[in-house]
């Protein structure tokens, strides 16, 4: 079965440069295959992790539906359709979900799609899960097992009282959960101990990724993690965290 790493917090607090720096750090250490899936309507990882996509599934799945031949079950199509969308590339074949046209609609071709979704992570030893800021709906309901979620926060005590919000709203959601840690990104030092020993309660350990010019100035570039520099910060904070989380996978 697929290890499922996700990512989870506020808008800009940097999940989506985590989880680009995730599919480098696998791609780096030959840990694949890897699947990347791309949550967020406003998807930004082709961008980080340098390819480009052609279409997302939303954008084909009403199409498909209208031109479905009757003799292939609903299933089979559309498991046809998300194989035609899988950006491959060396190190990692990307599903970019796009915009939904309907809000909340969970009908039953989501449904499908969510099993679809399933059956093709299997065939990866790795998926990287990219979120939208809002936790509602994690993933759209794609995941219902996470081996590692990061829920990301910047220092910021709003970003963090976010970070807790989304752990209580996970005890509600039918996920099955295997370990979640809270990673300070953006971090100028470390928090208080007292703070740090209150939020351990909630997160299994507190990690630091310190504020990083670099990798600032490569999403200003709209440049990819790949083109990032051995010493960068970020990368070399967040691969120390990686290696402990991926300890023996
Ligand atoms: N450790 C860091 N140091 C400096 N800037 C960062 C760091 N992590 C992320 N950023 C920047 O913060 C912005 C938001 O990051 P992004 O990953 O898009 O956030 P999110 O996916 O949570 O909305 C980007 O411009 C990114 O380059
Ligand atoms: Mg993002």
């Amino acid at each position: 079965m697929s290890y499922i790493v996700a990512f989870a917090g506020k808008g800009g607090v940097g999940k989506s440069t985590l989880a680009a720096l995730t599919v480098r750090y696998l791609s780096d250490k030959r840990k694949r295959p890897i699947l990347v899936v791309d949550a967020d309507p406003n998807y930004c990882l082709p961008e980080l992790l340098g390819v480009s996509i052609n279409r997302t599934l939303a954008s084909v799945k009403e199409e498909a539906l209208k031109n479905k031949p009757e003799y292939i079950p609903l299933d089979e199509w559309l498991e046809i359709q998300v194989n035609k969308i899988i950006t491959e590339s060396k190190n990692f074949d990307l599903i970019v979900m796009g915009r939904p046209e309907r809000d909340g609609c969970y009908c039953a071709v989501n449904n499908v799609l969510k099993r679809v979704i399933k059956e093709i992570s299997g065939n990866y030893n790795y998926t990287v899960v990219d979120n939208e800021a809002g936790m509602e709906h994690l993933s759209r309901g794609i995941l219902n097992k996470i081996d590692v979620l990061f829920t990301v926060s910047s220092p910021a005590k709003s970003s963090i009282q976010a970070a807790l919000r989304i752990r209580e709203l996970l005890k509600e959601l039918n996920i099955s959960l295997e370990k979640i840690f809270l990673v300070i990104n953006q971090a100028q030092k470390k928090l208080d101990e007292s703070e740090e020993k209150y939020l351990k309660r909630a997160f299994e350990d507190i990690y630091y990724v310190y504020f990083d010019r670099e990798i600032l100035n490569l999403s200003e570039e709209g440049k990819s993690v790949f083109s990032l520099s051995e010493g960068s910060v970020s990368k070399e904070n967040f691969y120390q965290i990686l290696e402990v989380t991926f300890d023996g996978r």
